[in-house]
């Protein structure tokens, strides 16, 4: 027999609930997709231009490992502007490959074998098998229906162990929607100083809140040694082609993180570093416009389930609905897969997101009006058939 080489605790990882249901979809024609996570808009031109003209100039080449300096800076004015927050862009600032490389960087550079770093789910699917990947032992903390899918210091306080490196956490967050308070955040400030652990913060929707000004871990100030930003330009930007995210954070770990960065990647891509400098310097128009209409889209889409008898909390972020169907009787993959096969809707089961997201459908609304009526209509069609 072949020796097996895979490295065990690879093997052992479970694959993407949700790519998972996107191999089915791609082979059905007609389908509504409320499943991907990713901006309908295409990049707005003037940033795409940008990288046309740095390729016109002959910007094929590597960069700074830490990327540009012009992309540093642009980084740091962004988040000084929007966020009072202070990063010197010379060594505390890393421009990666998306926030996934970022999470990836953050996560490998602190991570000894044994390391608790505490999640929350729901939440994006890469967070406990990359912890895992580094050795690391994720521990999770649910959050629940019943607490807008908030992340408390209450449940935070009950994991919590002298093994605790790191807290990891998404706001606005994917697949929720849920985004903490000023409260909320100025308790888990308390929290990680108490413990003097880590905050690593995915905040890479902080652009796309709707009822409130976007806010960041990176505004209070006493954090300065226990934080890592990490963000991108994939969505507040619709730039996920482009794969480009960045890190600050206190400058010994931003090297450390550099060090691994430096040794798997070498730099961001040239052109799409030329594009993020565009994008943090004349993107706010951009990025209202494309916020004020998935409110619009948010709106008509919740209300849309509530009134079919799916009871849905009105998500304050990101770009995901949450629906509860429990009361369909159905299991969400069952619900997922039955709305597909006969309706041709795609969402994505909420137990993808981890198991306190079983009795949960995770719809995007990052797709166009017409569409999300058409996908309104079906579903309730499909509510109809089942009862
Ligand atoms: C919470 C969260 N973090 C990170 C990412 C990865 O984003 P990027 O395209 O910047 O790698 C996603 C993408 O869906 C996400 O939802």
């Amino acid at each position: 027999m072949a020796r097996d080489f895979t490295a065990k605790h690879v093997a052992a990882l479970p694959k993407s609930g949700i790519r998972k249901f996107f191999d089915i979809v791609a082979q059905r024609k007609d389908v509504i997709s409320l499943g991907v996570g990713e901006p309908d808009f295409d990049t707005p031109w003037h940033i795409s231009r940008a990288a046309v003209t740095c390729l016109e100039d002959g910007g094929t080449h590597y960069t700074s490992n830490l990327g540009t300096p012009e992309l540093r800076q642009a980084i740091c004015r962004y988040l000084k502007r929007r966020f009072n927050a202070s990063f010197a862009w010379e060594n505390e600032t890393l421009v990666t490959v998306g926030v996934s490389e970022a999470i990836d960087l953050a996560i490998r550079a602190i991570t000894e074998p044994g390391d608790e770093i505490i999640y929350h789910e729901p939440c994006f699917v890469s967070y406990a098998p990359t912890i895992r990947m580094a050795h690391g032992v994720p521990v999770c903390a649910e959050t629940f229906a019943r607490d807008g899918f908030r992340l408390t210091v209450k449940s935070l306080e009950k994991i919590v162990t002298p093994k605790t490196k790191a807290l990891l956490l998404n706001f606005p967050c994917n697949p929720t929607g849920a985004a903490l308070t000023l409260q909320d955040m100025k308790e888990i400030t308390k929290f990680v100083l108490k413990h003097d652990i880590l905050l690593l913060s995915d905040e890479v929707y902080s652009e796309l809140v709707y009822d409130r000004k976007p806010a960041s871990f990176a505004s209070f100030p006493e954090l300065k040694d226990n934080l890592i930003l990490l963000n991108g330009f994939s969505k507040g930007w619709a730039m996920t082609g482009f794969r480009l995210g960045f890190a600050c954070g206190p400058a010994p770990l931003i090297g450390t993180m550099m060090k691994i960065h430096q040794y798997g990647i070498m730099s961001a891509p040239t052109l799409s570093q030329a594009a993020g400098v565009e994008a943090m310097d004349n993107g706010d128009g951009d990025v209202a416009r494309m916020r004020a209409e998935y409110k619009r889209r948010r709106d008509f889409l919740v209300s849309a389930l509530n009134r079919m008898g799916l009871k849905t909390i009105l998500p304050k972020g990101a770009f995901y609905v949450f629906a509860d169907i429990s009361k369909t009787g159905l299991q969400d993959e069952e619900f997922c897969l039955k709305l597909l096969d006969s309706h041709d809707v795609a969402c994505v089961p909420g137990s993808a997101f981890g198991a306190c997201g079983k009795g949960f459908v995770r719809m995007s609304y990052a797709t166009s009006m017409d569409k999300i009526r058409l996908a309104a209509k079906r579903l309730s069609d499909f509510l109809k058939s089942i009862t």
